[in-house]
């Protein structure tokens, strides 16, 4: 018997009320911030995220579902959600339309990573874009919108990590700052480590290993390295978080995993931390468009994980509305009462009245207990007497209260029963 690829998860029906919610959250939210909906497809080509995320990271490296179609090309399932929107944004010629550009999506996302609680191969993301404005009152803007998200759902005690790795002047010195201070330490770090200390150094910070961790507290800062404007941007940033009431906390071993990010990064983080634990991340990636062909423009954007999200939901004994469900069940006994018994629920269907018909052949105790495990709160019954008087038997399955009613009155008691 097959089971579903390691990495992935089946999404049954007792787990939607959980994908629900946190949907409809985040969609009325976009909808307040002004942030419309874009899909975009499940694999592309793989040299737009090569170029993007960048050649030296583990996503592209390690983690990314290559393959080539029939017609030869190269192809990726994503493994991110801000490349394609960049690449629709230049495509669909969004960048005619007043700027910024306000997007969100959810998508899953594919990455080969070695599985655990919280780390999967196939995920979901919930994420959101502005596109072509450099002020850094956006920046501000989708770190509020990603915090009042999380708040939505109920989440407490997060955290909001934030620093700014600068721009293409600054970070370069930075960068030799770093290689620097590590090449003091180049034995004792891990051998990923002693591998990103030539492709990646920025990412050194970003090991989860404690002794590079240990290692890592003493770096240099890049708050310390950048140049004015980044300066500028960061202090204005910090100036509206401030306005806005956010709490933030510094944190200079913040780098994130994809290459694509200048000035502003940001993580929100559950009270417990740990390596598989960021709810979300984003940050600015000023140059991202420019790489991918376009003109110079700025944008900044935010993700975040849908399974981690309810695997917090559930450990903070969070409750969620439950699924909409049929308020109706018909149960029938003999073989008239059951043609009675489609017909009827075939009507209410119609009338937008939700129904669940009973089974055929069982006894009405057994289809009762069905009714019951189901939670559905009414049972309209019909017998070989109830059509001979043209009538139904309504049962309240908490009270299990029983009332008759004539077939004519029957669509507008239920409808008002239901409102
Ligand atoms: P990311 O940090 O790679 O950022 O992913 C965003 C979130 O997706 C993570 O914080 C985590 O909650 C979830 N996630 C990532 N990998 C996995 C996994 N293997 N299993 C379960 N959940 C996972 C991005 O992807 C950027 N595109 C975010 C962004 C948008 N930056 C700017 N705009």
């Amino acid at each position: 018997m097959n089971k579903a690829p390691r990495g992935t998860a089946d999404i049954l029906p007792l787990e939607q009320a959980y994908w629900r919610f946190i949907k409809e959250k985040a969609e009325s939210l976009c909808q307040l911030y002004g942030y419309e909906r874009i899909e975009t497809p499940i694999f592309e080509e793989a040299s737009l995220f090569i170029r993007s995320i960048g050649e030296g990271t583990d996503i592209v490296e390690k983690e990314m579902y290559v393959f080539k179609d029939r017609g030869g090309k190269l192809m990726a399932l994503k493994p991110e959600g801000t490349a394609p929107v960049c690449r629709a944004y230049l495509e669909h010629g969004l960048f005619n339309l007043p700027k910024p550009i306000r997007l969100f999506y959810f998508s899953p996302i594919f990455r080969y990573e070695r599985p655990q609680a919280g780390r999967y191969r196939q995920h979901y993301q919930f994420g959101f874009e502005a596109l072509g404005d450099a002020d850094p009152y956006l920046d501000a803007e989708v770190i509020e919108l990603a915090w009042q998200f999380f708040l939505s759902l109920g989440l407490k005690g997060l955290r909001l990590e934030l620093n700014s790795i600068g721009c293409k002047m600054c970070r370069p010195v930075y960068r030799e700052k770093l290689k620097e201070y590590y090449s003091g330490y180049i034995l004792k770090i891990c051998p990923d480590c002693q591998r990103r200390f030539i492709q990646n150094p920025l990412r050194l910070l970003d090991c989860k290993k404690p002794s590079c961790i240990e290692i890592g507290e003493n770096a240099p800062h890049s708050l310390d390295y950048l140049c004015p404007d980044c300066k500028r941007h960061f202090q204005n940033l910090i100036h509206y978080l401030e306005i806005l009431g956010l709490p933030y906390n510094l944190n200079h071993r913040l780098v994130r995993g994809l290459d694509y990010y200048t000035r502003t990064v940001f993580e929100v983080q559950p009270p417990e931390g740990g390596a598989q634990s960021t709810l979300g991340g984003g940050g600015r990636y000023d140059d991202l468009i420019e790489e991918l062909g376009g003109n110079p423009t700025p944008a900044v954007g935010f993700a975040a994980g849908i399974e981690r999200i309810i695997l917090n939901l559930k450990k903070n004994n969070i409750p969620v509305p439950p699924s909409p469900k049929p308020n109706f069940f018909i149960s029938s006994i003999g073989d008239k009462a059951r043609e009675e018994a489609i017909k009827l629920a075939s009507l209410f269907r119609k009338e937008g009245l939700g129904v669940i018909l009973a089974p055929a052949g069982k006894s009405l105790k057994a289809q009762l207990r069905q009714a019951n495990s189901r939670g559905i709160p009414y049972t309209i019954i019909l017998g070989e007497d109830e059509i001979k008087r043209n009538v139904i038997r309504l049962r309240n399955m908490k009270s299990g209260e029983e009332k008759e009613i004539p077939r004519h009155e029957l669509l507008s008691y239920l409808k008002d029963l239901t409102r």
